[in-house]
């Protein structure tokens, strides 16, 4: 059993399923060339803007779900910088008010990778008030909210945005600068900051945190130092950058620590995004990933693209290595992209019995949210990859259910993992999580 309470939901993100986002900075970059997989685009996406977030919210609660993780769309919210919507606020508490109608508690996710046009024109993160912009746009949010919410995660994976859109360029702005990338890191952490101050004034019982994505980085060669060391390297930038900065108030930037005092205790969770673990070994070749080559085991049980290696016991990892931060921790992300429902019912249930494993040995796991509820956009690589318990055809709407989603409200229903239920959506792990 899973303690009483346990958050089981699934997430989802703005720009990803409402559909005609198109004052934000993802849309444009849709249009250029060559940026998506496939020349796909965001599109109607799973038209939820348009209202069918009713069905998909009601396929959520009829799964046993109890939870549900949103974000709003600062672009809709603030179309200019001098303009307040109050129509798409009143459109996002109708949508949060129907997850309380439907016991499912709302997540709400203040920041999930896009931004309005005129905040990219004015510099985005690199701007020195983008951090208090941002806070604006929260004040906002959190008085239209607070009635239904008080669970808030204040910025999705700054760790992968700062990464995708300043240093990679695969994501706007399309930045390949490694400097860009140090100043956007702090200014996120300067920007969850000023949320949680925005917020903990206006709800003095709320829950705030930030969802990091979590990756494991195993060293290719136990014995090799040098291994070790370029694992160690990408955990302390990528993994324990933004959970030291809001637990301690110290950056560990690249380039030098940083002490920011007043980011010290700005947490109450831990939000982990975990899909999956590289190995890492130290290679003079791969200069510009900082000596460090990237790869899966040969062998890996891979997603159909090769996006995702499952890996389970990663996610052991990362709550063990998640507790020294001393707050609760709740998977905010986890999932698989597989449009044929063949790998993820195994990934689903391994990953379920891993923070099974944990809660049962009083690590302080609080929720689960699969990623993702409905097939979505995903970004760079468009339509290709498919994360979703329900398959979506963009074009028609129409929904489909994939095994994983039966599978998956058995698990929540039980608020356990039946070994009836293991046996018939994933019967090869079931020797490996019932052992004789
Ligand atoms: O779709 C994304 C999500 O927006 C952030 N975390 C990873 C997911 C899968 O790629």
């Amino acid at each position: 059993m899973f303690p009483r309470g346990f958050l089981w939901g699934t997430a989802t993100a703005s720009h990803q399923v409402e559909g005609n986002n198109k004052n934000n900075n993802w849309w444009a970059w849709e249009q250029e060339p060559g940026r998506i997989a496939g020349g796909g685009k965001s599109g109607l996406a799973c038209d939820w803007w348009g209202g069918r977030w009713r069905e998909d919210f009601d396929r959520a609660a009829q799964s046993g779900q109890n939870a549900h993780r949103l974000s709003v769309e600062w672009s809709r919210v603030q179309p200019s910088p001098d303009r307040w919507d109050e129509d798409a606020l009143d459109h996002y508490r109708e949508m949060v008010r129907g997850l309380v109608e439907r016991d499912l508690t709302p997540l709400v996710t203040l920041h999930h990778f896009t931004e309005p046009v005129w905040f990219s024109e004015k510099g985005g993160w690199e701007a020195e008030d983008a951090p208090a912009l941002f806070a604006a746009y929260v004040e906002k949010v959190v008085e239209a909210l607070k009635e239904y919410a008080s669970l808030w995660c204040t910025i999705n994976e700054p760790n992968v945005l700062a990464a995708e859109a300043y240093f990679l360029g695969l994501w706007p702005p399309g930045k390949r600068d490694f400097r860009a990338m140090q100043r956007v890191m702090l200014a996120l952490g300067m920007a969850h900051g000023a949320a949680w101050e925005a917020i903990r004034e206006r709800q003095p019982v709320s829950r705030i945190g930030m969802a990091v994505q979590y990756r494991g980085f195993q060293p290719a060669r136990s014995w090799n130092p040098l291994d070790r060391m370029v694992a160690a390297g990408y955990g302390r930038i990528f993994n324990s950058f933004y959970p030291r900065l809001l637990t301690e108030g110290v950056a560990p930037l690249p380039a030098g620590r940083r002490r920011i005092q007043k980011l010290a205790g700005t947490h109450d969770y831990l939000g982990l995004n975990y899909y999956t673990t590289d190995n890492v070994s130290f290679n003079l070749r791969h200069y510009r990933e900082a000596f460090t080559r990237r790869y899966y085991p040969e062998g890996a049980s891979l997603s159909p693209s090769g996006f995702i290696a499952n890996r389970p016991e990663g996610l052991q990892q990362a709550v063990r290595w998640g507790r020294q931060f001393g707050r609760p921790m709740i998977i905010t992300e986890n999932g698989v992209e597989d449009a044929q429902d063949r790998l993820r019912p195994r990934y689903l249930v391994e990953h379920v019995h891993q923070i099974w494993r944990a809660v049962n040995q009083n690590v302080p796991v609080k929720g689960y949210f699969h990623w993702t509820l409905t097939d979505n956009f995903e970004w760079e690589r468009g339509w290709e990859q498919r994360f979703g318990l329900w398959e979506l055809d963009p074009e028609s709407q129409a929904r489909r259910k994939r095994a994983s989603a039966d599978l998956y409200a058995e698990i929540c229903k039980a608020n356990a993992i039946p070994s009836d239920v293991v046996e018939r959506y994933a019967p090869d792990v079931h020797r490996e999580i019932f052992p004789v």
